[in-house]
């Protein structure tokens, strides 16, 4: 019952797009406001920006930052967000029930993506607003001087340009709870007529129409085929959103989730691929998984705290504070996984979200902010999984699924650093009982020692990380894994993420 792979670099899947690696900071709750920004906290710098949170994200490793939302993008009025803060409009955020402050905006957000070494990844209204809306955000952040959005800019404090390269065209504009949701044609349309609006101002800006917001979508497929009938040669990418979550205690399917992320991943790359072929165009249309991670959406997750939806309209609310357990974490390692064995199509994806909202780092308002279980795996691939992917194909056992049938115990993947010739595996075995003995054959690899063996796993599988015991779940060093002539052997321990760094 051993699980096998051979790793050869002649086959290759692709180098990785390191803004995989991404993340989101949506105004939600508290991901903004006591999350990245609490101007009163001891640790704030002079911009408000919680240094310690700084430092956490660093650690973490993100790269895209998508911002403002979400839902929230729905009904945003850009120029609410910039300007003097004492001049700034407080707001209905009719998507999340709250009100906004508007004491955090565009300028600051660009502040806290260049102090943490990330690429914006903005989102435009196309909710509410369209084509005019999007291009005078565009003009106001990415051009350089002498027009009155960019002087404005300027007068705002802000002289160099922001230099947004990638742009979301709206957010789930299939879902029926989007504020100025909109059919597949609608949508097609404007999605289109922005990007040619935007590519006037700027022929080189990247673009993500929206795609659905999960597979389980009834129009899912037919949206993104007329979308990109509409719009294939005026943007660059699709975009994926999904959530996972366990349903009736049913931890092994749970445990399973990243079936589906693959083959969502797939359904989308050959609706892509069909709307070529009959538009007989050479270019491909990449992917943005630009939302993904565990979400107990129906809250029968245990939470930080959660006021709930509808909070009357209260300013930064607790709202959707999942607190993750050592089980979500190898989930999330698993959904990383996914994202990585299509790095030939996926270009960019970003976790949901950064701080306190379905996030990795916590924060305590006045007190200290701390990692989630879910950070480590997310870590370690961002810092271990940059490279080319390696085409990985299993032989597994496999164990019967309620939700997925018949499903590999092992769910892996490897990256191999081009300049140094280190491979980094990436395994997670989903038995919740049994030991993974693994065995990889190495071909074509000058490798020759194992350089590190690290694990998620506990004794107890609801174990979670909290403010006051926020060590409790940690990585630690596998036993017994060796390389010896060619071959390496570990072996993975009951629901567990796994990182085997060769050297
Ligand atoms: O990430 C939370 C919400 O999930 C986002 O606002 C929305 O886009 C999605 O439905």
């Amino acid at each position: 019952h051993t699980a096998r792979f051979t790793l050869d670099p002649a086959f290759a899947v692709s180098p990785v797009d390191g803004r995989i690696f991404g993340s989101f900071v949506e105004h939600l709750g508290r991901c903004v406001y006591q999350g990245i920004y609490e101007p009163g906290h001891a640790s704030a710098d002079e911009a408000g920006l919680r240094t310690d949170v700084l430092d956490l994200v660093r650690e973490l490793g993100v790269t895209a930052i998508r911002y403002p939302g979400g839902n929230f993008v729905s009904g945003y009025k850009w120029e609410d967000s910039v300007g003097p803060r004492e001049d700034r409009p407080r707001r209905l955020d009719l998507a999340w029930k709250s009100t906004e402050s508007n004491q955090f905006g565009l300028s600051e957000f660009i502040d806290f993506v260049r102090k943490v070494g990330g690429t914006p990844m903005m989102a435009v209204n196309l909710g509410t607003r369209g084509v005019a809306e999007a291009i005078e955000l565009q003009e106001y952040a990415n051009h350089p001087g002498g027009t009155a959005l960019s002087d404005l800019r300027a007068e705002h404090g802000d002289a160099a340009p922001f230099d947004i390269r990638l742009w979301c065209l709206g957010n789930e504009m299939d879902g029926p709870w989007q504020t100025g949701h909109k059919t597949a044609e609608e949508y097609g349309r404007l999605a289109a007529e922005t990007a040619r609006a935007m590519r006037q101002i700027d022929p080189d800006v990247e673009l993500v129409a929206c795609g659905s917001s999960s597979q389980g979508m009834a129009t899912f497929a037919a949206w993104e085929s007329t979308v990109l009938e509409h719009s294939y040669d005026l943007v660059d990418h699709i975009s994926l959103h999904a959530y996972y979550y366990p349903t009736d205690g049913d931890r092994d399917s749970f445990l399973a989730s990243a079936v589906d992320t693959e083959s969502f991943i797939e359904n989308v790359v050959a609706t892509c691929d069909h709307v070529g072929a009959r538009l007989k165009s050479k270019k491909r249309i990449n992917l943005s998984f630009d939302e993904w991670n565990v979400w107990y959406q129906d809250g029968s997750g245990p939470t930080l705290s959660d006021e709930g939806r509808g909070a009357d309209w209260a300013e930064a609310p607790r709202l959707l504070e999942d607190n993750y357990s050592v089980t979500d974490a190898v989930v999330v390692g698993s959904l990383l996984i996914a994202l990585l064995r299509h790095a030939d199509r996926v270009k960019v994806a970003c976790q949901a979200q950064l701080v306190n909202v379905i996030a990795p780092i916590a924060t305590v308002p006045d007190g200290p902010a701390w990692r989630q279980t879910i950070f480590y795996p997310f870590a370690q691939a961002s810092k271990y999984g940059r490279g080319t992917v390696l085409d990985v194909r299993p032989q597994s056992p496999t164990h019967e699924t309620k939700r997925f049938g018949t499903v590999d115990l092992l769910h892996a993947t490897a990256v191999r650093d081009e300049e140094t010739g280190a491979v980094s595996v990436f395994a997670v075995n989903r038995s919740q009982d049994q030991a993974l003995p693994l065995e990889v054959a190495l071909a074509g690899l000058d490798l020759t020692e194992v350089v590190e063996h690290s694990v998620l796993a506990d004794a107890d599988p609801d174990a979670r990380n909290t403010a006051d015991q926020p060590d409790r779940v940690t990585p630690h060093a596998g036993a017994g894994t060796t390389l010896v002539d060619g071959t390496l052997r570990a072996t993975l321990e009951p629901l567990s993420w796994n990182l085997i760094r060769l050297g």
